[in-house]
């Protein structure tokens, strides 16, 4: 089985040659369908057509799933229903329905901005599955706000609303804050690379933290910008990428090849711009 890298494909070829079993957690963050410009995928498909190919990506992603694997997806409004649907159906279970709320959202002209996408978070086995609370830890408002003596010394868990606000870039993780301080990678961000939909390396350190271990397999059917990948690679765990455009995967392991044990960027605002919005 090819390992640490990304490979240029369709992913449902990719994960059918897989091992079934083989990875601890997946991570997807597929094409919502809603019309990004991506340079080879077309993000405008019909709903039936789009349906079916989720209901075909998601079974082979479950299936590459270990015993105590953990399988995390992002997805827009649009078609979270339809996908929490299917999951359940293909017999995960549902551990969080996180909401990422992100304050520099798509500017909208004639209904509200969007500012949040869905993180489902599904255990194969409830009662058995990979779940390391310490590295994620955040303090609580007892110990930040109250000075309550009942406080757990070592913090909380963070909540399942993940509240990222690009006004305060570097305060994510803050000692003084149980929610995550951490935008979406803006264009003018230090880690910002030629992707549309780039998720922040801070969003994946969580996930990989809590739901695997180091040397344990990783894997992302939709690679995109290789963030998964990357953020992999510096928490010392095995990755496997599949992302469908040459030039993206060639991206990727240029990325993929500066990266040296570190830890993932926080986001970093390298200069001040201002892009015309985008109107949805
Ligand atoms: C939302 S983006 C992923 C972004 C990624 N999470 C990141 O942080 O950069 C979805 C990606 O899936 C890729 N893609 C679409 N269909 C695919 C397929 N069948 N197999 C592999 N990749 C695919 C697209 O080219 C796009 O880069």
């Amino acid at each position: 089985m090819n390992q640490d890298e990304v490979i240029t494909g369709d992913c449902l070829k990719v994960l059918a040659k897989l091992p079934a079993g083989c990875a601890e957690l997946v991570f997807a963050d597929p094409p919502f369908n809603i019309g990004y410009e991506y340079d080879v995928y077309d993000d405008r498909r019909a709903k039936s057509d789009y349906l079916a190919w989720a209901d075909k990506w998601l079974a082979a992603a479950v299936r590459v799933l270990s015993p105590s694997g953990s399988l995390f997806l992002a997805i827009g409004d649009e078609y979270a229903a339809e996908h929490k649907v299917r999951l359940d159906a293909l017999g995960l279970t549902l551990r969080n329905w996180i909401v990422w709320h992100y304050t520099f959202g798509v500017n909208c002209s004639k209904k509200f901005n969007r500012s949040h996408a869905h993180i489902f978070y599904y255990v194969r086995d409830p009662k058995n599955y990979t779940f390391n609370p310490d590295p994620v830890r955040v303090p609580s408002a007892r110990m930040t706000t109250y000075a309550d003596r009942r406080a757990n010394p070592v913090g909380k868990l963070p909540d399942d609303t993940w509240v990222l606000r690009p006004q305060e870039t570097d305060e994510h993780f803050g000692a003084d804050t149980d929610t995550w301080h951490v935008p979406r990678v803006c264009g003018t961000f230090h880690e910002r690379l030629n992707h549309p939909c780039q998720m922040p390396e801070a969003v994946l350190d969580r996930i990989i933290k809590v739901a695997s271990n180091p040397g344990d397999l990783v894997i992302d059917p939709f690679a995109g910008s290789g963030t998964t990948l990357a953020v992999s690679k510096k928490l010392d765990r095995r990755f496997l990428g599949v992302e469908l455009s040459e030039e993206y995967a060639d991206a990727v392991r240029k990325r993929l090849q500066m990266i040296e044990f570190a830890e993932p960027e926080k986001p970093k605002v390298m200069a001040k711009r201002h892009k015309k919005p985008q109107k949805v």
